[in-house]
């Protein structure tokens, strides 16, 4: 199955796209880290992208679509994928359209305030990419997967998360009439608990 996970930013498609990639075995692509990947190895990409990713730009459509295009043709995407965080505009859904057949795009519904909460308490794993939240961690500086020391994402401070929700809304959003109007959209209540959000999302695939 290839599945979309849409949504704002914090809405928690990295969360429950690491949870369905257990259950339905299929891989998680997350543009977002991809491209923290190639800033912390410094690669020429990661130089070129470093200022967008830490202001809270989106990366240029023709260099994302390229990294998707190519991500997708590896032998372990044959089965199906799942895919956090692309598109994330119109340009990119239609150039998705040309080369790959999507079966449904889920849109985790959050609201603002919930959003807000959930990034300003995230911890990431530079190491696995695992992510977290201060909540639920024993101890808020080592990832519980790996062992890794748990960072705050640069882009999670207030201004520019304030900048990746206007830029969600002026770019992003236009992509849940996108896949009404192709009959792919499934919108589900992302609020709650993990685990409550979770099921919802396990329900409406086995439908
Ligand atoms: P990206 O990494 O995709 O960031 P994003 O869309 O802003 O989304 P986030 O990762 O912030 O949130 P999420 O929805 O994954 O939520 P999470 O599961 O972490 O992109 C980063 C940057 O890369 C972009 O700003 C852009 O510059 C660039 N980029 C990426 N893709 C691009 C593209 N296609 N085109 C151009 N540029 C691109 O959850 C958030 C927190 O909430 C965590 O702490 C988690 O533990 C917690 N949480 C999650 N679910 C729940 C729940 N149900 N209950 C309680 N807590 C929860
Ligand atoms: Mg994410």
């Amino acid at each position: 199955m290839n599945i979309i996970l849409l949504g704002a930013p914090g809405s928690g498609k990295g969360t429950m796209a690491q949870k369905l990639t257990g259950e339905l075995k299929i891989p998680q692509i997350s543009t977002g880290d991809i491209f923290r990947k190639n800033l912390k190895e410094e690669t020429p990409l990661g130089l070129q992208i470093k200022d967008i990713l830490n202001s809270g730009g989106l990366v240029p459509d023709e260099i994302t679509i390229q990294i998707v295009r190519d991500r997708l043709a590896e032998p372990d995407c044959a089965d199906g994928y799942i895919l956090d965080g692309f598109p994330r505009s119109i340009v990119q859904a239609e150039a998705l359209d040309k080369f790959q057949h999507i079966d449904c795009a889920i849109n985790l519904d959050v609201d603002k305030q919930t959003i807000v909460a959930r990034l300003s308490g995230r911890r990431f794993c530079p190491d696995c990419s695992g992510t977290f939240h201060v909540s639920s961690l024993a101890d808020a500086s080592v990832c519980p997967v790996c062992g890794g020391k748990l960072i705050t994402r640069k882009d999670d401070s207030e201004e520019t998360v304030l900048e990746r929700l206007r830029v969600y809304e002026s770019t992003t959003l236009p992509l849940i009439e996108y896949y009404e109007q192709r009959g792919k959209l499934i919108t589900v209540n992302g609020t709650g608990g993990v685990e409550a959000v979770y099921r919802r999302i396990l329900d409406v695939l086995h439908k």
